[in-house]
């Protein structure tokens, strides 16, 4: 075991539209963790990876510096310093990846790389009850703006964990369907958590939305694919992918149905003029300004793709948990956020008796305590990363 002093790591996360920095010590307590939000993206609708390069290289060195000293710590007392490697874009990645390796070499301390799919899994693991870490398997659903991804997580012998990937999406992320319909909508980026405030106001049985069933053994692989998988293992082949690009469709076929284009549009004008697309995404002012355009009807269609969505995410995750019999749940990544996900979720592994566990809010977004959090059994078991290393924008989880 890799002799630790103070059990100190600084985490560093760039992977989208977030630079964050985080001090966490023996992968549980956060002394700091600042989170720089690039709002630069909202005009656009969508993340510009070109812009989000930039924002990171502007707010890196304050970010890191303001969470030093939030922590009151020196580079010096730093036991290991770590950051994400992927998945994410490429020129975000590049931005932290770089500010990583100039702080370990400058303080030399050895670097570790970070997953950022198992960073969002840490979030919910460094908050939860010790006995989340023993339990076997875990089923963790990784469900943000770029993924939606189902995992089985093992603990192993050198306090490191195993993943297995049991189920994602064959589309687009659940996170994106939000900010996609958000969008159609005529509402800010990211979308979710307006949706998710604005659902309280509306019927989400308006609107009955149906997901078509997936065919789940051998979806979204190829014959050739198929047939090593298979020849791999004597694993269970039962898989849980999801698909949300159809949902998408259905509120576009309404919206058009109904003819709300127009009244959409003329709405978007003058929440802009008003100056709710700048807000944060939980201003409080931001939503009644925004309240007071929406009418009834596009209230219950968000209440109803709410519902449809959250409903269909936790039917599957629960089927999910029976088939492999999982021992714990836990739920990452923005949309874990999402108020009426955590309800239905609670509801049902409660009737199960399956603890469940998500991280508090501000963990559940991108953010870098999560890093360093993965990183810590990584460092008791001396697992670190070449000098050499690069983004991996691709990069997968089990
Ligand atoms: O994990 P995250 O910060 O970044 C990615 O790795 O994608 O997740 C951001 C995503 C966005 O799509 C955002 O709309 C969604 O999470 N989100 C929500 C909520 N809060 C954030 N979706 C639904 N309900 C929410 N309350
Ligand atoms: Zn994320």
């Amino acid at each position: 075991m890799e002799s630790v002093r103070n059990g100190l790591i600084l985490g560093i996360e760039s992977s989208c539209d977030e630079t964050s920095a985080a001090i966490v010590r023996n992968g549980r307590e956060v002394l700091a963790n600042v989170v720089a939000s690039q709002l630069v993206h909202a005009d656009y609708g969508g993340v510009v990876p070109e812009l989000a390069s930039r924002e990171h290289l502007r707010a890196i060195v304050p970010v890191v510096r303001e969470a030093m000293h939030l922590a009151n710590v020196s580079y010096e007392q730093l036991d290991a310093v770590a950051v994400t490697e992927g998945p994410g874009l490429a020129g975000a990645l590049l931005v932290g990846i770089t500010f990583a390796k100039a702080v370990s070499l400058a303080a030399e301390r050895p670097l570790i790389a970070v997953n950022h799919l198992e960073g969002h899994i840490h979030a919910v693991l460094m908050e939860a009850e010790a006995s989340f870490a023993a339990a076997d398997p875990l089923l963790a659903l990784v469900v943000s703006g770029g993924h939606t991804h189902l995992y089985l997580a093992h603990p192993t012998d050198d306090g490191t964990w195993r993943y297995r990937n049991v189920g994602k999406t064959l589309d687009d992320a659940a996170g994106e369907a939000y900010d996609k319909v958000a969008k159609l909508l005529g509402l800010p980026y990211p979308g979710g958590p307006w949706m998710d405030a604005l659902a309280a106001h509306g019927d989400p049985k308006a609107v009955p939305f149906t997901f078509a069933q997936i065919k789940q053994k051998a979806s979204g692989r190829t014959p050739v694919k198929l047939a090593r998988e298979l020849a791999s293992a004597q694993e269970d082949m039962q898989r849980f992918d999801l698909s949300f690009s159809g949902i998408k469709t259905a509120v576009r076929r309404y919206v058009e149905l109904h003819e709300m284009r127009p009244r959409i549009a003329e709405r978007e004008a003058v929440l802009r003029a008003a100056g709710v697309f700048t807000a944060k995404p939980g201003d409080a002012e931001a939503r009644n300004e925004a309240l007071r355009h929406l009418d009834q009807e596009t209230l219950d269609l968000i209440a109803s793709f709410q519902a449809s969505v959250t409903g269909y995410l936790t039917r599957t995750v629960l089927a999910a948990s029976e088939h492999f019999e999982a021992r714990g749940l836990v739920v990452s990544g923005g949309v874990a956020a999402n108020r009426e996900l955590r309800r239905a979720l609670t509801d049902a592994a409660r009737q199960r008796v399956l603890p469940l566990s998500f991280p508090s809010i501000a963990l559940s977004t991108d953010n870098a305590a999560m890093i360093a959090a993965a990183a810590w059994p990584k460092l008791l078991a001396g697992q670190f990363a070449e000098d050499t290393l690069e983004p991996v924008p691709q990069l997968r989880l089990g």
